[in-house]
C-alpha cells in the first residue's frame, strides 16, 4: 500500500488541509512530522469548518489513524485545547491518535524567547507566529530540550527544568527585564497535562514501521512549505524545522525507501506571512484583490497575508528539493475574474535572468520579477469537478505552468469544499 509525503510548494497556506483532507480517504494513517502550532490547516467539512494546528487533518475521518512525529514541537496546552475544541464539536478522539516520546515540549520559556527575540530585532523581525516554535528547536539542538517522555518521569522533568530555569532566568532577568519563572508553577501545570495527554504518548517509529509492515497506506503531512524550511527556504526567513519530503523521515522513523511519492501543493498565486523577500508580491490593488478574494488572512495569527501572481521558479525549486511526482493546484476559482493572469518565469537582477532560485540576498531582495502574460478565462471554475468542464483558457494556464514546472497537475481545487476538487491523478493510485 502506498505512503504518501504532502508537502507545501511555496511558503505554506497553500490549501493543504483540503488535500490531506480528501487524500486521507485513501490511507489507513496521517502522519505530521515536523513544525507545531504554527501550522493552521483549514478544513471545510458539510459548510463546517475545522482549522487545525497540530493534530493531522485525518483526524475529521473517524476511522483513520493519526500520529504526531518525534520532528514536531508541542506545546501542550494548545494541545488539549485543540482536542477539547474537536470533542466538543463531536470528532472522537480517543484510540486514534498517537504522540512520539521523543517530540520535543514548548515550554513557557520558549513563547517568552520567541517574543523577545522578535522585539530585539526590531525591522529585521522575522514575523514569527509568536508560539516559542524556534527557541523550542533550538533547545533541541542544543540538547537541552525537554521531550514528551520527560513528562512520564517526573523526577527527570524536574532535573531537567532546573537546569535549562537557572540559565534562562538570568537571561529573561538581566537582558529581556522580565520576571523569571517559577520552577514549581511549571512543574504542577505540566504534570496536569499528563493527565489528559499521558494515554497518547507512545514509540512513534515502532508504531508506524508496523503499521507499513502490515501493509497499512500512510499519508505524511507536511505543515509550513518549501521556502519556510529552515535548510532549502529563503533563510532566515523561515521556520525552524525542515518542511521538506526529507524531513518525513527524520521527524518520524522512518526509512526514505518506504516512500511511494510526493505530492506538492501550490496556490494558483503566490502569499506569504511574515517577513522576507517575496519577488512577485503585488502591493497595488491587484495584490488587495487577491487578498481579498482568496481571504488571505493567517489561519493561525488572522494577519493578512502578502499576496503576488504565481511564481513558477519557485515551485519549479520545489519540485527539485521535494522531487514531487506531481502537484495539487488550489484556489484556481480565485483567479476567475482577471482578464490578464501573469506567471512569473524568472527573476532579473542588475541586467542578469535567473530562471533558478537564487539564495544571495542582494538578487532576491532586489529582483524584478520577469513576467508572463496569460489571457483569463473571466467565467466561475467554483465547484467544477472534472477537468474536461474547465473553460479552455483555464485548462491552457494549467498547461502552461505544467510546462515551467517541470510536472504535472494532478489535483485541481475550485472551492473550499471537499467535492469541489478535480483529481486527475490519485497519488495513492497512481504514482
Ligand atoms: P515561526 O514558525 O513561528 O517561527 O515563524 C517563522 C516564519 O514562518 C514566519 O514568517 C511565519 O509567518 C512563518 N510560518 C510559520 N508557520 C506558518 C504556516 O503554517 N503558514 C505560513 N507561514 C508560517
Amino acid at each position: 500500500m502506498p505512503n504518501i509525503i504532502v508537502v507545501g510548494a511555496q511558503w505554506g497556506d497553500e490549501g493543504k488541509g483540503k488535500i490531506i483532507d480528501i487524500l486521507s480517504k485513501y490511507a489507513d494513517v496521517v502522519a505530521r512530522y515536523q513544525g507545531g502550532h504554527n501550522a493552521g490547516h483549514t478544513v471545510v467539512v458539510n459548510e463546517e469548518e475545522f482549522i487545525l494546528h497540530l493534530i493531522p487533518s485525518g483526524i475529521l475521518h473517524r476511522e483513520k489513524i493519526c500520529i504526531i512525529g518525534n520532528g514536531v514541537v508541542i506545546d501542550p496546552e494548545a494541545l488539549i485545547e485543540e482536542i477539547e475544541g474537536l470533542e466538543n464539536r463531536g470528532v472522537a478522539i480517543k484510540d486514534n491518535l498517537f504522540i512520539s516520546k521523543n517530540s520535543h515540549l514548548i515550554m513557557p520559556y520558549h513563547r517568552i524567547l520567541d517574543r523577545e527575540s522578535e522585539r530585539s530585532k526590531g525591522v529585521k523581525s522575522i514575523g514569527t507566529t509568536g508560539r516559542g516554535i524556534g527557541p523550542a528547536y533550538v533547545d533541541k539542538m542544543a540538547r537541552i530540550g525537554i521531550r514528551m517522555l520527560d513528562l512520564l518521569e517526573p523526577q527527570i522533568f524536574r532535573e531537567k527544568l532546573e537546569a535549562n530555569l537557572s540559565h534562562i532566568n538570568n537571561l529573561l532577568h538581566t537582558i529581556y527585564k522580565t520576571d523569571r519563572l517559577d520552577i514549581e508553577e511549571i512543574i504542577s501545570k505540566y504534570m496536569g497535562y499528563v493527565e489528559r495527554i499521558g494515554i497518547y504518548i507512545t514509540d512513534v517509529s515502532m508504531l508506524i514501521n508496523k503499521f507499513m509492515k502490515d501493509g497499512k497506506s500512510i499519508l505524511f503531512e507536511g505543515a509550513q512549505g518549501t521556502l519556510l524550511d529552515v535548510d532549502h527556504g529563503t533563510y532566515p526567513y523561515v521556520t525552524s524545522s525542515n518542511a521538506t519530503a526529507g524531513g518525513a523521515c527524520t521527524g518520524l522513523g522512518i526509512g526514505p525507501t518506504k516512500i511511494d511519492g510526493v505530492l506538492g501543493v501550490s496556490k494558483a498565486y503566490t502569499t506569504r506571512v511574515g517577513g522576507g523577500p517575496f519577488p512577485t508580491e503585488l502591493k497595488d490593488e491587484t495584490g488587495e484583490s487577491l487578498r481579498t478574494k482568496g481571504r488571505e488572512y493567517g489561519a493561525t495569527t488572522g494577519r493578512p497575508r502578502r499576496c503576488g501572481w504565481l511564481d513558477t521558479v519557485l515551485v519549479r525549486y520545489s519540485v527539485r528539493i521535494n522531487g514531487f511526482n506531481g502537484i495539487a493546484l488550489t484556489k484556481l476559482d480565485i483567479l476567475d475574474e482577471y482578464p490578464e493572469i501573469k506567471i512569473c518565469i524568472g527573476y532579473k537582477y542588475k541586467g542578469k535572468i535567473y530562471d533558478e532560485m537564487p539564495h544571495e540576498h542582494s538578487v532576491l531582495w532586489g529582483c524584478e520579477p520577469v513576467y508572463e502574460k496569460i489571457e483569463g478565462w473571466q467565467e466561475s471554475t467554483i465547484g467544477i469537478k472534472a477537468y474536461k468542464d474547465l473553460p479552455a483558457k483555464a485548462q491552457a494556464y494549467i498547461k502552461r505552468v505544467e510546462y515551467l514546472v517541470g510536472v504535472s497537475i494532478d489535483i485541481i481545487s475550485t472551492s473550499q469544499k471537499r467535492d469541489d476538487t478535480i483529481i486527475k491523478r490519485n497519488p495513492f493510485k497512481d504514482y
